[in-house]
């Protein structure tokens, strides 16, 4: 049993394999490119910058942090509540090591985070732990009672001093206020739909989702 306890990971994920790690890297920064020559979002540029005369560079705005990733259960070698749990799900164990393919559905941002949404299916939810969207019950995502797996995603990059757990929780955000119906006129773009949720908060829905081939692993670092 000590054994099993020594032997928890960081975090299990599913780890994007290594070809399409590049693709999903370019679609993102093309996204970004994009999006910081809009009229729409240079309207709203004061979000990042704190001042309005100020021009900001997405592309340098976000640092990448290692290899992509959507996390499933975040573990800590075993100081979260719950990872034990986890690890021993037959689920889980069986899934170790299997290839599956992700649905990237959707690509947003705000001042602190970048990240990609991922749609999970019945058979990937399996894999999702109970709580993790409760984890990050704040007042806005508590009302908007959001289904489980909504906080899956990618982290594709965070602003200077923000660690990557901020991205489930903008992402939450965001679903919540979308389910508020409290959002703009989207702006259609070559991708998908583009909506801004204000304070900074942007998302595109993309036209048709990207599916990604990712293997289920647990990651020490
Ligand atoms: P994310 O899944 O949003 O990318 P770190 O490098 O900070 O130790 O984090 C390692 C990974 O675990 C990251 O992918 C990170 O966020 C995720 N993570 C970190 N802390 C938590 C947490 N408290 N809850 C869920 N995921 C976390």
């Amino acid at each position: 049993v000590q054994h099993e306890e020594l032997s928890l990971p960081l975090y299990f994920g599913w780890f994007l394999l290594p070809a399409v790690q590049e693709k999903i890297r370019c679609t993102s920064m093309d996204f970004l490119k994009t999006l910081d020559t809009l009229e729409a979002f240079k309207k709203h540029l004061i979000d990042f910058t704190g001042k309005a005369e100020k021009e900001v560079d997405l592309e340098q705005y976000y640092k990448a942090n290692g290899t992509l990733h959507c996390t499933t259960k975040f573990c800590n070698y075993g100081k979260v509540e719950g990872s034990k749990e986890y690890a021993q799900n037959p689920a889980v164990r069986s899934a170790n090591g299997s290839v599956f393919e992700l649905s990237l559905t959707a690509l947003f941002v705000t001042p602190r985070t970048a990240g990609a949404r991922v749609s999970l299916t019945e058979e990937q939810l399996l894999l999702w732990p109970a709580d993790a969207e409760k984890e990050v019950e704040s007042a806005v995502t508590a009302a908007a009672s959001l289904p489980r797996g909504s906080r899956a995603h990618i982290t594709l990059g965070c602003a200077e001093g923000t660690e990557p757990v901020q991205t489930g929780v903008d992402l939450l955000q965001i679903l919540a206020l979308q389910k508020e119906g409290q959002q703009g006129e989207p702006l259609e773009m070559e991708l998908g739909s583009l909506i801004y949720y204000g304070e900074g908060r942007w998302m595109l829905t993309l036209r048709e989702p990207i599916a990604v081939p990712a293997c289920f692993s647990s990651f020490y670092a």
